[in-house]
């Protein structure tokens, strides 16, 4: 697995959402159990017991210590295996018996884990996407079988949003009015930036609420290697859908999807959050039927993949080009 995914904070959940009780997470084929200790600080351990290699999960948590099912041995926050049941108070525990700490930590309020060596997660930050702080949001979770550069070149592509989402963005944000579209993109140290418009095609009911401009635009950005934000504008009201990927191991790919928003329906902030998580889901699931299916194509044809592109396809070869050279480290 590539060290420069591995260099890297990823979101897993609402800091809300973590309490005194066990999680479990897989990022680059590494198990983690997260749990926040009394003090409230996120702790993030390997999700193995070095005794007898078994899921620490599969046990609990005694005073801020994970405790293995299996035989009770329990580890402090370090990973340092502090008591041995089997042993009699005099034998000593020998200083093998420890698991991986990772590093874990809140930022605008969600979780971030450093999926490589904790010593070198001071040296890198999350990324900093200010209305994740206060925005009302919505999200969820879904872990798929895909190839995550697919997964990540998708949320890129403006041409599949008229046909992938015919039946949800094309209707709630308008679509792409002509192709090819006027696509603006920018390669940046950390990402890529681009815009392009999309032209109001929604339903009455929709134009009354959006407004009836002809145009929305939309401002996308990419931060290397994982993390996609789509913005929408309709004078004051913005949408702003991020999507967080990872991959899970040689064959998954998980993404987190939140949709953010400002002055949609604020008097209604209940019926917005339902209204949002609907749409959402349904969008997410219209990209991930094509990714997997995707994935079930190119496993078949292994090393040899063919595709047929076009001009239209400058921006998705753009991207790929701008991925591996990043992966390599360059
Ligand atoms: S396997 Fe965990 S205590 Fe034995
Ligand atoms: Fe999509």
């Amino acid at each position: 697995m590539s060290e420069v995914l591995k260099n890297n904070w990823y979101l897993v959940c609402p800091s809300s959402d973590l309490d005194n009780k066990m999680r479990t997470f897989k990022i680059l084929s590494e198990e983690i159990i997260l749990f926040r200790d009394k003090e409230g600080n996120p702790i993030a351990l390997e999700d193995r017991c070095c005794h007898r290699n078994v899921n620490l999960s599969l046990g609990y948590l005694k005073n801020d210590r994970p405790v293995c099912g299996y035989h009770g041995w329990e580890y402090d926050k370090s990973g340092q295996c502090v008591l041995i049941p089997s042993q009699l108070p005099d034998n000593k525990i020998p200083p093998k018996a420890a698991i991986k700490k990772y590093a874990a930590k809140d930022y605008n309020n969600w979780v971030w884990l450093f999926a490589g060596n904790p010593d070198e997660a001071e040296n890198y930050s999350p990324t900093d996407i200010p209305e994740m702080k206060d925005w009302p949001f919505t999200y969820k979770e879904y872990i798929f079988e895909a190839d995550l550069e697919s997964t990540a070149e998708s949320l890129i592509d403006p041409y599949h949003i008229a046909f992938t989402h015919r039946d949800s963005i094309k209707q709630l944000l308008g679509q792409i009015e002509e192709f090819p579209a006027e696509f603006h993109i920018d390669f940046l140290e950390d990402g890529i930036k681009g815009s392009y418009k999309r032209s109001n095609k929604g339903n009455i009911g929709e134009k009354i609420y959006f407004g009836s401009h002809d145009h929305h635009d939309v401002n996308y950005r990419f931060y290397f290697p994982n993390i996609s934000r789509l913005e929408t504008r309709f004078n004051k009201r913005v949408l702003l859908i991020l999507e967080h990927v990872y991959q899970v191991d040689d064959s998954h790919v998980s993404m987190t999807q939140i949709t953010l928003w400002q002055n949609i329906f604020p008097k209604f902030p209940l019926f917005a959050k339902k209204f949002m998580a609907k749409k959402s889901d349904t969008i997410v699931k219209e990209d991930i039927q094509f990714l997997v299916s995707q994935k079930k194509h190119y496993n078949k044809m292994k090393d040899e993949i063919h595709e047929v592109s076009v001009k239209g396809d400058e921006v998705s070869l753009a991207f790929r080009k701008f991925w591996r050279s990043k992966l390599r480290g360059e």
